[in-house]
């Protein structure tokens, strides 16, 4: 193994002198956890390696879109292939239709899609297309569900808005046009659209919110949610950042049997490099210019190189191989939880999703506001440890943990013990 010790150390203190906090995204500042964040130099299957000469069993993933694991060889081959070619032309380029093919067989019946550069931008756009669709103003989000940092939705967001206990960002001067309602309280949901239905351009929710812990929710408040908008005439988007492709070779809209209007998805989807999209019926989407006149371009948009990764990656797991595995690995999650005498946790899992939540105390929660101090105050005083123990986990206590279909059966067992 190479590296130097303390480089990690070095190189933050060198950060803090250039960029604000040391970081490009403030989670990785390891604020909330303490001590040093950790400078990967290279990643491999499940692992990552640092610039000190340490290793880690890697439960971050990337945050997300290295379902199939650091550096997978068919996504670094496209990826090379595809650089050899040029970087960018800010053209056309056929691999927008290889990836729009995958996309929506994916999400039918959605028949459009528009690709951008981040989940933020997908939001963005979805916005900006439900209020130009319904001449409507208001939007609707779920307090915990983070939706990226849009302006519009910088109110009760989690994510690293929660890790840093922020209730929102200053600088934001048009949340004031977005409720917040809690998630899974019907009764509030159906007071929220009593008052304020027929002004509503969309309601966003992610279902199945990963944001703040892993906070389940019931298919009949996401059913409940889609009657509502319905008849309102408000638009449902689905943020699907987090959850898109990653339950199978579709939306977590199919797993609910809920149909949204527009989905946005991110993450996986670039399978590690950065892409986004928005996906809708062509009725909504083909009011974005160059067909309507709701605007929205990408210099970026749509990058061949970008998209080689995600065609390389969702034409892996469109073979179910992937999955077959990561179901496997969660069952095996499970039972190596259940075998665990003395926890001082339990396990709130989904497919490759996990969260250990440090509280014995009352029901798993379904709400942000739900999740007791004392599991927050557990996870961040244990971090610590399985750094030191060579396992990487989202370095928040509000943050879902990711397996990979590069994970073994072994590393879940080592996880679930050191945990
Ligand atoms: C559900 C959800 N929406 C949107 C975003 C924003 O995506 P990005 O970080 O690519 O801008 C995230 C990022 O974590 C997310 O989890």
């Amino acid at each position: 193994m190479t590296g130097s010790p303390g480089a990690s150390e070095r190189l933050f203190s060198r950060a803090r002198a250039l960029m604000p906090g040391g970081v490009s995204s403030p989670v990785r500042a390891f604020g909330s956890v303490g001590g040093t964040p950790r400078y990967m130099s290279r990643g491999e299957g499940a692992w990552m390696f640092d610039e000190d000469g340490r290793k880690y069993l890697d439960f971050c993933m990337a945050w997300g879109p290295n379902i199939l694991g650091h550096a997978h060889p068919a996504v670094i081959d496209a990826v090379l292939r595809a650089a050899k070619d040029g970087l960018a032309f800010g053209t056309c380029h056929r691999n927008e239709l290889a990836m729009a093919e995958l996309v929506l067989e994916a999400f039918a019946p959605a028949d459009r899609v528009r690709f951008v550069v981040s989940g933020t931008e997908a939001v963005m756009t979805a916005i900006r297309l439900a209020r130009a669709h319904t001449s409507r103003k208001l939007l609707l989000k779920f307090s915990g569900c983070y939706h990226g940092h849009a302006d519009a939705m910088m109110v009760k967001a989690g994510s690293g808005v929660v890790t840093l206990g922020l209730a929102e960002s200053e600088g934001v001067t048009v949340a004031h046009d977005t409720l917040v309602a809690p998630l899974g309280d019907i009764e509030a949901l159906e007071q929220v659209f009593r008052e304020h239905g027929r002004q509503l351009a969309a309601a966003f929710i992610e279902p199945l919110p990963a944001n703040n812990g892993l906070l389940i929710q019931e298919p009949r408040f996401l059913k409940r949610l889609r009657e509502l908008t319905s008849e309102h005439g408000a638009r449902l988007v689905f943020d699907e950042v987090i959850n898109g492709f990653r339950f199978g070779f579709h939306g977590y809209s199919k797993v609910v049997g809920v149909q949204p209007d527009l989905t946005t998805l991110g993450k996986i989807i670039g399978g590690g490099l950065p892409v986004g999209a928005v996906v809708g019926r062509a009725e909504i989407m083909e009011r974005l210019a160059p067909l309507g006149k709701t605007y929205q371009a990408g210099t970026m948009a749509g990058n061949p190189v970008a998209l080689a990764a995600g065609i390389a990656t969702l034409t892996e797991l469109r073979t179910g191989a992937p999955y077959r595995h990561l179901e496997a690995l969660g069952g095996l999650m499970d039972n190596a939880v259940a075998e665990k005498k003395n926890r001082a946790f339990r396990m709130v899992r989904v497919g490759s999703l996990f969260w250990p939540y440090y509280s014995l105390n009352g029901p798993i929660p379904t709400q942000a506001e739900k999740i007791a101090p004392e599991a927050v105050a557990s996870f961040k005083s244990r971090y610590g440890q399985w750094l030191e123990a060579g396992l990487y986990l989202p370095p928040s206590a509000y943050e879902v943990g990711f397996l990979s279909a590069a994970h073994s059966p072994n590393d879940v067992e080592q996880l679930v013990a050191a945990l």
